[in-house]
Formats: structure tokens, sequence, C-alpha cells
């Protein structure tokens, strides 16, 4: 059992960045246990057998989703939609092209709180952008939990952490116990799946990245190398937002934090 603890552990290292120290154990126990029979093994000997004969494909990306911690809420932190509001928006509308849409990316979105809370703040800024058009990619590498954003119904307790009650009114159908996102808040976000430690080369560039509360899983030589990939996709001047526990310090120089906005970087000229 502990030989494919520690297989499982590595797989999930090599293939998603993600470090689950032996104190998280039970954690690999208690998501893998329930869905052996579903994949058709019946120990996690045998599921790390299947791992190795096929380390790429389905099988591989549910274990890796059934290992995620997908925790998230609206408005997280709020600092970066203030930023986003009070600095971001005023210097991208000041030098972007009137008619080039902002481009705008939430790299770990988990099941879509950030996306819809960016969306959110976007529209409530109208007046600033004076008709500059916007688009939000959202991505994750837990295809179950970008299925929830893409439908966007969350439940009654899901709606109650961080939204207002005035948004959830203004941007929600009720649909009775669940709540769904309106169709207008929904017309310029898409959804992908994307794994951070493999992206497609021809992405982007982007005008803002949120990419919050994913490195900290990560050992330093992968969060560097995350840093760098997202820098490459990052516009001259472009922002990046991280997580309250998360810097940039020690890891890269491609990005320069925002004084006075604590988690807001901006590419470094
Ligand atoms: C704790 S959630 C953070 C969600 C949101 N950004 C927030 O701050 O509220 C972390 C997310 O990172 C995703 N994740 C973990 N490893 C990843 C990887 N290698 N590539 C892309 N997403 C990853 C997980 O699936 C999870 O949904």
């Amino acid at each position: 059992m502990s030989g494919a603890m520690e297989a499982l552990r590595g797989f999930v290292r090599d293939n998603a960045g993600i470090n689950l120290g032996a104190d998280k154990d039970y954690l690999v126990v208690s998501r893998l246990k329930p869905q052996l029979t579903s994949w058709n093994v019946a120990t996690l000997d045998g599921l790390v057998d299947r791992l190795r004969a096929q380390p790429k494909g389905s099988l591989a990306s549910q274990v890796i989703a059934a290992l995620t911690i997908n925790e998230t809420l609206w408005f997280r932190d709020q600092k970066p939609f203030e930023a986003l509001k009070s600095v971001i928006i005023p210097d991208l509308v000041s030098r972007v092209p009137a008619d080039r849409p902002i481009a705008i990316w939430s790299a770990a979105c988990s099941s879509g709180q950030e996306v819809y809370s960016i969306a959110m703040t976007m529209r409530e800024e109208e007046q600033q952008l004076r008709g500059r058009r916007f688009g939000i990619l959202g991505s994750d590498i837990c295809e179950p939990v970008l299925a929830r954003a893409r439908s966007g119904i969350y439940s009654q307790f899901e709606v109650q952490r961080g939204l207002p009650v005035q948004r959830l009114v203004k941007y929600f159908e009720d649909l009775g116990g669940e709540w769904r996102v309106r169709t207008e808040l929904r017309a310029n976000i898409e959804f992908r799946a994307l794994n951070l430690l493999d992206l497609p080369q021809n992405m982007g560039p982007f005008d803002i990245i949120f990419c919050r509360n994913v490195l900290i899983y990560f050992e330093p030589p992968i969060k560097k190398a995350v840093l760098a990939s997202l820098a490459a996709r990052t516009r001259p001047g472009g922002y990046l937002a991280l997580g309250g526990a998360e810097t940039t310090l020690g890891l890269t120089a491609a990005f320069t934090p925002l004084p006075g906005w604590a988690g807001v970087y901006r590419k470094t000229a």
C-alpha cells in the first residue's frame, strides 16, 4: 500500500505539479477508493499498474482531477478585483487600442466563481471601459469543476460565500434552491481544460492573468516554470494576480509588484 501511495504522489507531482505530502495520504485514499470500481480496478496497486501502462489519457485525467483541491469563492480576497477597477482598467483603457478587446485569463478557475467575479467587475465598469470589449478565458486541469463552471449553476450555500445579495439578484436566475448565472454575464466567457505544466504554445497574449491559489501546491522549480510560462503569455505592461499566500519573490523577475496592491503584479518592462 505505501508503495502505491508513493507512486500516486509521484504521478500527480510529475503530471500536474501538485505536491501531496505523506500527510495527505488520507486525501488520496478517500478520494480514489470510491472510484476504483468505476475504473475497473480492485486496489490502489492495480490503479498504479494501469497508470504506468497509460500515463496519459482519460484515466490519468480522472485520477488527477480527483486529487485536486478546488476550494474557491466569489470575489476572493477582494483586493485583486479592486485593483482591476481602480488601476488596471484605467491603465488599459488609456493605452490599448479601442478596437482591441481586453484579454483576461483565469488560469486555475475551479468551478468558475473567479471568472464570474471578474465578469461582474468588468460589467460594472462599463463607463470606464467606454465601449471597449473584453473576453475571459477560464481554465483548470480538473474537468468536473470546469463542467460546473460552464453550467453556471451554484447551490444556495455556494452563492452565500462572498457574493453580495444585490449581485446575486442582478446576475443570477433563481432556479428554486439553486442559482444560474444569467446568459448576458456568460456571453464573453469561454472555459477550457488546460494544465499549467503543459500549456499550448500559441495561447494569448493576455492583458490580465489571474493565477490564484494554485502555485501553493507546487514546488519552487515548478512555480518558476509556470511563472515563466505565464510571463510569455502576458502582453507588455500586462498584469498578474496571485493568491494571498503566493509571491513571485525569488522565483521570477518577469513580474514586478504593483505598489499598494498586495498580490498584484505588472509585467516587468
Ligand atoms: C484552490 S483552487 C483555486 C481557485 C481560484 N483560482 C481561487 O483562487 O479561488 C486551485 C485550482 O487549481 C487547479 N489546478 C491544480 N493543478 C493544476 C494544474 N497543473 N493546471 C491547472 N490547474 C490546476 C485545481 O484543479 C483547482 O481547481
